[in-house]
């Protein structure tokens, strides 16, 4: 008796799982018809900025037409309509540990010369972005190709790019990464991060290599209230010790790129 009540609890559990699992599945809603369209040219737009990704080791290129480029940092709803970005999302070349190797300028490195991956596409227009209902993300509509610009995901499904991309919300239009262009930055990789005062990840650079530094802060820090150069004994390369700051009064450019002395 005891056992056939255990079973019919775990039947109960069963079909109450398989009823939430009916549920999510109804689709969510969507566009029926692409209204997004394959921009064939799209590579001879400006790229907005290109990111390395060191969790799935791929460097990512964004792309904008002409109205995505001109956007300004600001306040909602920044793009203007018309506005389209496309990402292209590249492998890149991995040294005998699996791990990205990296350029002269501490960049990923694509692997191959030709794109062969998913072009996934934004387009921002009047009323595009409706058919998503409560994942609408303003005016924008979302599709994945193929570089035939045949469909890697067909409009109806498209739902799960605007449900995604609903979490970066109004403040930069829905538009993951938006400051990297508002601010010039390259979207090196994100270890020089300015955080509440502090740098996150690796602190020190050397002498002649690149560094791009990401400020996550409000407030705008300047280069001396950060940067600390210290000599270390022969033949080490000198080494500059970036660290934590103060906030400071004078203001520079939010993003600094530079070549140590
Ligand atoms: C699980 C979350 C997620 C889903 C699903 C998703 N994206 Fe994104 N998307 C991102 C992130 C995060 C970025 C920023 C690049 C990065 O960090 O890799 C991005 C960037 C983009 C960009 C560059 C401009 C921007 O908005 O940042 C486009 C265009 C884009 N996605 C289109 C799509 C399309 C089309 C789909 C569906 C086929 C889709 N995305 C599905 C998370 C998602």
């Amino acid at each position: 008796m005891k056992s056939f009540r255990a079973i019919f609890a775990a039947g109960a559990i069963l079909a109450a799982g398989l009823a939430i699992v009916a549920e999510s599945q109804t689709t969510p809603p969507a566009p029926t018809v692409d209204r997004v369209f394959f921009p064939a040219d799209y590579q001879n737009w400006q790229v907005l900025y290109t990111i390395d990704r060191p969790d799935n080791k791929q460097q990512r290129v964004i792309y904008g037409n002409d109205l995505a480029a001109a956007v300004i940092r600001g306040g909602e709803w920044d793009y203007p309509q018309g506005s389209i970005l496309v990402m292209e999302t590249w492998p890149t070349v991995k040294d005998d540990q699996g791990n990205p190797v990296l350029d002269e300028n501490g960049r990923f490195v694509k692997m191959g010369d030709t794109y062969a991956g998913t072009v996934f596409v934004s387009r921002k227009g009047p009323g595009l972005g409706v058919d998503y209902g409560p994942n609408r993300n303003g005016d924008w509509a979302y599709t994945a190709y193929h570089t035939d610009g045949t469909f890697q995901t067909v409009p109806q499904n498209t739902f799960s790019c605007a449900a995604c991309h609903l979490q970066v919300g109004t403040g930069t239009d829905f538009v993951f990464h938006n400051t990297l262009h508002t601010n010039g930055a390259s979207g090196a990789l994100p270890n020089n991060v300015i955080l509440n005062y502090k740098f996150v990840g690796e602190n020190t650079v050397k002498v002649g290599q690149t560094y791009t530094v990401y400020n996550q802060d409000v407030l705008t820090h300047t280069s001396s209230s950060w940067m600390m150069a210290v000599s270390v004994p022969a033949p080490s390369p000198r080494e500059l010790r970036l660290r934590s700051c103060q906030p400071s009064p004078a203001r520079i450019s939010t993003i600094a790129q530079f070549t140590p002395p």
